[in-house]
């Protein structure tokens, strides 16, 4: 009994020498002193003995006990100060690191590329002028030529609102409104939002134009072309092909649509143009006399012309997107690219 108790005390200081936590140390703890360890097994033996021999072996138990105790006391207070060192280490603050700043905000794609485009035509002499979202039909229909049961109103889907007001569907009332308070010469870009009834990959419920309007005794289809063949150099570079094409609009006349050589595949053919090599990107023409009737200016005198053009379409072939509906999902992976 002797024998076991002094084998018991020898293997335990040897343990205790490699413990290396104060987790490690509970469990050391547990299974030499715990009330199912190693010491209380040994001393179950006890009760065999011949009744001299109990004290002595029961004072040696309880000196290692002590001993133990004692020992395990000092290990731990040996270990909580190393693992409260290595806590500091690992939780210490690194003062000379840069710090993290706040993060900086940029500007919409749409809203750069509306200030570029701004850029372009106000160098060449345009002012900027703005009108109301929220429009008459007389504004955005009527004094533009396009009476009610006009086929052209199907052109564009519109949303109706109470009390014949209306969303504008294009810029074009701002023409009116600008030429119904100042006469000519006028020289005006109207950047703003429009909206339509439509939503697909390429058109969005509400989008940008930015419309042109120039009147003055002299103007000619030739000064609409160099006009926009400078916006177009300017915006997609010097190298950027135009073409005009005959078409329809019932407030200019004679009418066109612009395109610019594909700027994605350089005019070989490929989605975006559809094959073709170009694509559109304005509707433009010399204002036509029914409304210069409409707003007092005498068409015997004064000549004008106009462009609409949309800044999605343009920003969309500038950077490469291919779906209109990115610029408003406010997906901060893709506005960060333009920062
Ligand atoms: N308002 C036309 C549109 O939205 C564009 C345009 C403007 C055409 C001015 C000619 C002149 O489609």
């Amino acid at each position: 009994m002797r024998d076991s108790l002094s084998g018991l005390k020898e293997r335990a200081l040897r343990e205790l020498a490699s413990v290396g936590s104060t987790q490690e140390l509970r469990e050391f703890q547990l299974r030499f002193l715990g009330k199912k360890g190693e010491l209380k097994a040994v001393l179950r033996g006890m009760g065999k003995l011949p009744p001299e021999e109990r004290p002595t072996v029961g004072r040696m138990a309880n000196q290692i006990k002590e001993l133990l105790e004692r020992a395990i006391e000092e290990k731990e207070a040996l270990l909580r100060q190393r693992e409260e060192k290595e806590r500091l280490a690992s939780e210490g603050i690194d003062v000379t690191l840069p710090g993290r700043g706040p993060e900086m905000g940029g500007v919409h794609p749409i809203t750069r590329v509306l200030r570029e485009i701004e850029d372009v035509f106000v160098s060449m002499g345009f002012q900027v002028a703005e009108g109301p979202e929220i429009e008459t039909d007389y504004y955005n229909f009527e004094a533009l030529n396009i009476p009610s049961h006009h086929p052209a109103r199907d052109m564009q889907d519109t949303f109706y609102l109470l009390e014949g007001l209306l969303l504008r569907t294009h810029t074009s009332p701002v023409q009116i409104r600008v030429m119904e308070r100042f006469s000519p010469p006028i020289r005006i870009i109207a950047p703003g939002k429009v909206y339509r009834r439509d939503a697909d990959i390429s058109h969005t419920p509400m989008f940008h134009q930015v419309e042109g309007l120039l009147v003055d005794e002299v103007s000619t289809f030739s000064d609409l072309k160099g006009v926009l063949e400078r916006f177009a150099s300017r915006t997609f570079g010097p190298r950027t092909l135009v073409r005009f094409r005959p078409s329809y609009f019932p407030f200019t006349e004679p009418s066109a649509e612009m395109d610019i050589g594909c700027v994605i595949c350089g005019g070989k053919g490929c989605r975006v143009c559809k094959g073709s090599g170009w694509v559109e990107i304005l509707g433009c023409g010399m204002v036509d006399p029914a409304v210069f009737s409409f707003v007092n200016y005498d068409s015997s005198r004064y000549r004008g012309f106009a462009f609409g053009l949309g800044v999605e379409r343009i920003a969309m072939l500038k950077y490469d997107i291919d779906d209109i509906r990115l610029f408003f999902e406010n997906d901060l992976r893709f506005l960060k690219q333009f920062l």
